[in-house]
């Protein structure tokens, strides 16, 4: 059975598949297959002629409704994620931002890092909220965990230099300083986000997380090097504080970004994915 503990061991399986055979799941009705009284959904795996059925619990249903089909289409992805109000904002003007998103959107997140091998964010997201950056709440693999810090301002204070698991830092600056677990790259100031996409490729991340804050995801959005990107929306009003997203201004309302996209009720929230 699949359970919030093992989730990783779907995620796992469906890669393996899609390598090295012609490869789909099939929801009924797009849906999966449970009864009104049980807890329990199935799913179908179909390969080869040979069907694969398990159970799945049902809190995960509305998760994997949304992940599979992109485990499923997307050989190498970039999906950046951010949580936000209705009204677009992330955090109050003091940085505050726990907690926006409800506990079923916090397991989605940590969802979508144990399926990703690596999860990006800046550094002020480091500063503000010292976060772990694990999948502690679904129990699988963790990413490792990259920040970009272009004039090295972090030190070994943070929780994610304490636990054990591995990070990445990419930087600009020469100044030498050495982190726990760390490994630092240095890439050049110029064209700086493209340069750390290429990196990350040559250094065999084939799914990644760009997990925010703003600054960061709307650099990855401004260059063009988002695949996937979903907004998982509350519905409160904040009002005021951080915008989601910080892009290059246009005069023009036909150069705005409408990609195709999918909207999902998801729980209490809505998450809207948007396909480049
Ligand atoms: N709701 C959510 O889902 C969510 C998720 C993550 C974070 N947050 C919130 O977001 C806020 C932080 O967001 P933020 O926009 O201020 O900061 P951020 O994106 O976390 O970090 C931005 C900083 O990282 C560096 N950076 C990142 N990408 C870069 C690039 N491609 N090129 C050059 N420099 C790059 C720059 O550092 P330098 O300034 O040193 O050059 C930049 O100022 C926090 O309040 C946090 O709580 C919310």
């Amino acid at each position: 059975m699949i359970t919030k503990n093992n989730i990783f061991l779907l995620f796992d399986f469906i890669r393996k598949q899609k390598k090295i055979s012609n490869f789909h799941i099939k929801y009924s009705n797009n849906c999966f297959v449970h009864t009104k009284a049980s807890k329990l959904a199935d799913i179908i795996i179909k390969k080869n002629n040979i069907i694969f059925q398990c159970k799945i619990h049902k809190s995960l249903e509305e998760i994997l409704l949304i992940l599979i089909p992109i485990l499923l289409n997307n050989k190498n992805f970039f999906i950046g994620q951010i949580g936000q109000s209705l009204d677009g904002k992330i955090a109050l003007n003091n940085g505050k931002s726990h907690y926006i998103n409800d506990k079923l959107s916090i397991i989605y997140l940590h969802c979508l890092r144990s399926m990703c091998q690596a999860v990006v964010v800046g550094v002020n997201t480091i500063i503000k909220d010292n976060p772990q950056l694990t999948t502690r709440m679904v129990k699988g693999p963790n990413p490792v965990r990259v920040i970009i810090d272009p004039s090295l301002k972090l030190n070994n204070n943070y929780k994610i230099f304490k636990d054990g698991l591995s990070n990445i830092i990419f930087t600009h600056s020469s100044i030498q300083k050495k982190f726990k677990n760390t490994t630092v790259y240095k890439l050049p100031k110029k064209d700086f986000t493209l340069q750390i996409h290429k990196k990350l490729q040559l250094l065999n991340f084939s799914s990644v997380l760009i997990e925010g804050g703003a600054t960061t995801l709307s650099k990855f959005i401004d260059n063009k090097l988002i695949d996937i990107m979903q907004f998982i929306i509350s519905p409160m009003i904040i009002g005021s504080g951080i915008n989601s997203l910080n892009l290059k201004p246009i005069s023009n309302l036909d150069n705005a970004l409408r990609p195709k996209n999918k909207i999902y009720r998801f729980g209490k929230e809505i998450i809207v994915s948007l396909n480049f």
